[in-house]
């Protein structure tokens, strides 16, 4: 393990910093000068990505040890924790909810306990949307009611909770994200997306564009929306990352723990995402028309209002045509 850095800037520990938003996050981070140290199991996450576009000292291990915990807390001079580490299938967590909890619950408390014995008490969480579930009202606000309908959304309400009583009884202040659907790739395509299994809908369009795919499924098409497809809210991966460099300077800056929507504010439909995919290709992207899948609610679109006002986030690039061309540009140099 490296010897702790002399520099004058504060010195970030982000778990899952080798996958798809938290390696993003880190050359944010990187780029705003924090330094940085990357404590990624590598079950999903891409070391020579990391390695190769990333300053960050690369720890590979769990959060469920807490003996490494406390060794990189006694080794390293940690103002604030990014934690991205997380299993992240909502369907597989319906089928393994005990893979779940273990992973996304008990490794967040017990880095959590790490972080209250070594005095350090900033964290920035990666929380979801789908912690409110099926919207009662559309945009989606902070205060909406929360029913989440997965485990994969109950284990992060159970850490938005935990979070709650740190704060009250140990004064660890955190800022938790509940991000709407994450898509896009870093513009200077040093970055990007590469989940395995992938179940997200841009770069299964991508897939399929590029032949790796013979047709993309569209579940539902009978929805009560502009075009009958489900509508989601898609956040730029970088837009995503800026947004955490602002929640760790609110919390360095003495700010208390909060919970901020972060999405775009305006949805687009399957189809409509399908169709921009398309012109940006020049691909024919083959289609087939499936049953809604259980759990879908037709429309996703939250409110990024508090972010905007309380961390002064503002998005880059909120167009879905910009989105989906980053993620084309990195599909076509990581899969092409
Ligand atoms: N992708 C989205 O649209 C989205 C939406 C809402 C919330 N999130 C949340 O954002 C976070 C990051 O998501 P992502 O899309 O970058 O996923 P990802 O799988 O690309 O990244 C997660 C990283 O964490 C690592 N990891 C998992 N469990 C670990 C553990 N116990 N110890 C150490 N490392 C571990 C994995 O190897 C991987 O590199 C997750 O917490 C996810 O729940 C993602």
């Amino acid at each position: 393990m490296a010897t702790p850095s002399h520099s004058t800037q504060p010195t970030v520990l982000i778990t899952g910093g080798a996958g798809y938003i938290g390696s993003h996050a880190v050359l944010a981070l990187e780029t705003a000068g924090y330094q940085t140290v990357i404590l990624d199991n590598l079950e999903y996450g891409h070391k020579e990505l990391a390695a190769q576009h990333l300053k960050a000292e690369i720890i590979v291990g769990d959060t469920t040890n807490r003996s490494l915990l406390d060794e990189i807390f006694s080794s390293h001079d940690i103002a604030a924790v990014l934690h991205f580490a997380a299993y992240i299938a909502v369907g597989e967590s319906v089928s393994e909810p005990a893979k779940y909890y273990r992973n996304n619950v008990y490794g967040t408390l017990n880095l959590l306990e790490a972080m209250v014995a070594h005095d350090v008490k900033k964290l920035v969480f990666s929380s979801t949307c789908a912690i409110y579930g099926p919207p009662k009202t559309v945009p989606i606000p902070e205060d909406h009611p929360q029913n989440p309908i997965s485990p994969y959304a109950t284990s992060k309400l159970m850490v938005e909770k935990m979070l709650l009583d740190f704060q009250v009884a140990y004064g660890l202040q955190s800022v938790c994200f509940r991000y709407f659907n994450a898509a896009g790739a870093d513009p200077e395509g040093r970055l990007g997306e590469d989940h395995n299994p992938e179940t997200h809908l841009i770069p299964l369009v991508l897939f399929t564009a590029l032949g790796k795919r013979e047709s993309l499924s569209i579940y539902g098409s009978d929805y009560e929306t502009r075009d009958g497809t489900c509508i989601r809210d898609y956040i730029h991966v970088s837009d995503l990352a800026d947004a955490h460099v602002k929640g760790l300077e609110y919390l360095l800056a003495g700010g208390e723990t909060s919970f901020f929507n972060l999405g775009n504010g305006s949805g687009f439909t399957v189809k409509e995402v399908i169709e921009t995919a398309r012109r940006i290709t020049g691909k024919k992207i083959e289609v087939v028309l499936c049953d809604r899948r259980p759990g879908d609610p037709p429309s996703l679109v939250g409110t990024s209002d508090r972010a905007k006002s309380i961390l002064g986030w503002q998005p880059q690039y909120p167009d879905i045509a910009t989105i989906i061309t980053h993620a084309w540009q990195w599909h076509q140099k990581r899969h092409g």
